[in-house]
């Protein structure tokens, strides 16, 4: 076999997508026994955004790829692979990815959900990294989306205040130039999954009178147990991802870490003797946004101009699990000039051509079915 160049996975699009609707510290003030100078003492966390009722993590995930998309600038029936990082799909089955791919008409693409709790997007991008670096798959949508407000529980003051909605996506491109994924690290402690979890839902305890009585369809969380363990997977994930390509931390020009608590991102800046400006944080706008919060602070960071052709990115998190991780990625791709407008209105003219599509393919889905009853019933003895 002749010896193909070693292929790295670019980063050649990045896209987000928050709800509109805001919920302030001072509005959940009014339903739980809760303060503003509480919340932004203990998190960081002043307001987060609440998907619509109708909206769900397929519809976050969806607009913000389109945005990686039109930033990318490429044609979306050349994606072959759509990985959605999340803990609040839709359903638990057909997958969010499944949807998104069929929401952006694009055909034939591998399209699969991971759950690795906060800490999705980086084993994702780790995950889509890798199948292109083997020749797998030549363009790969990485998303990580969260409707969090639903499995919220809007009583327990612990919870409720933490988390919010959104949607973050990258777009990977087989390049043969060394840039994307340098390296990554990640990792997973099971015995650590009492404490953050959705108690039922799930084949363990499926939903019946008792759980939705005793209220075990919302997120619970041992809060500060958490805490102590986030700090220390965020220091020691990072120190192994700086560890494993050979690149100072005096080099590093911007970490991206998971949005959780100011505090933990504090301790861990401190441990890792980094200094502050080199650390991107908008948990104060977002709260918590789980999977999705480290791929909508990457793209902040890059909208902002912070990150710039070659610069070193580490990205580091954790989450239910437990897991943790961390990658450090080159930033290949210069900002991209702004889209003419035809080029804007080309895709948004995407949106109905594949909602056009999605709807033959299930008209002709449903006719088959009718048409094979028909034919059944002809042959029944
Ligand atoms: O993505 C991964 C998911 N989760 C996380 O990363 C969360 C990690 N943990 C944390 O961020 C922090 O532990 C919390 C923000 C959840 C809590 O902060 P803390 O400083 O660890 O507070 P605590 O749980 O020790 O509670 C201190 C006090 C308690 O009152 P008492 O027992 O001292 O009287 C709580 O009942 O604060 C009380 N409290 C509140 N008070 C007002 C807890 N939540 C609230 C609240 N408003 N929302």
């Amino acid at each position: 076999m002749a010896n193909r160049p070693a292929l790295h996975a670019e980063i050649v699009g990045w896209g987000k997508y928050v709800p509109s609707k805001v919920l302030t510290n001072e509005d959940l003030a009014k339903s739980v026994d809760t303060s503003d100078e509480w919340i932004k003492s203990r998190t960081g966390i002043a307001e987060r955004h609440i998907a619509d009722p109708k909206e769900a993590s397929s519809h976050l995930a969806t607009k913000a790829a389109r945005a990686a998309i039109a930033v990318a600038d490429i044609n979306p029936r050349q994606i072959d692979l759509v990985i959605v990082a999340t803990v609040t799909p839709d359903y638990l089955f057909p997958s969010v990815a499944c949807q998104v791919q069929d929401a952006l008409g694009i055909p034939n693409a591998a399209a699969f959900d991971l759950n690795a709790g906060c800490t999705g997007f980086i084993y994702a991008l780790s995950v889509a990294s890798r199948l292109i670096a083997a020749g797998a798959h030549k363009l790969a949508l990485v998303i990580g989306a969260e409707t969090l407000s639903r499995v919220l529980d809007w009583q327990d003051r612990t919870t409720c205040v933490l988390f919010g909605d959104g949607a973050g996506a990258v777009l990977l491109q087989a390049s043969e130039a060394p840039a994307g994924l340098l390296g990554c690290t990640l990792g997973a402690d099971g015995s650590g999954a009492d404490l953050l979890q959705l108690p039922a839902g799930g084949s363990r305890r499926p939903a019946c009178e008792d759980t939705v009585k005793n209220r075990q369809h919302y997120l619970k969380m041992n809060g500060p147990e958490v805490y102590r363990f986030a700090v220390d997977a965020m220091v020691r994930a990072s120190r192994a991802v700086i560890e494993q390509t050979g690149v100072l931390m005096d080099d590093v020009e911007l970490v991206i870490p998971h949005q959780a608590n100011v505090r933990i991102i504090q301790s861990a800046v401190k441990a890792l003797k980094l200094p502050p400006e080199k650390v991107f944080t908008n948990l104060a706008r977002y709260g918590n946004t789980s999977a999705a919060s480290v791929p909508i602070a990457l793209c902040e960071a890059v909208e902002q101009g912070l990150v710039k052709q070659g610069d070193h990115v580490v990205l580091v998190g954790f989450g239910a699990g437990l897991t943790w991780g961390a990658a450090l990625v080159q930033w290949g791709a210069p900002l991209p000039v702004k889209l003419p407008f035809w080029k804007l209105a080309l895709y948004h003219a995407v949106r109905p051509l594949a909602l056009a599509r999605s709807t033959s393919h299930r008209a002709a889905l449903r006719a088959r079915t009718i048409i094979s009853r028909v034919d059944l019933n002809g042959h029944k003895p």
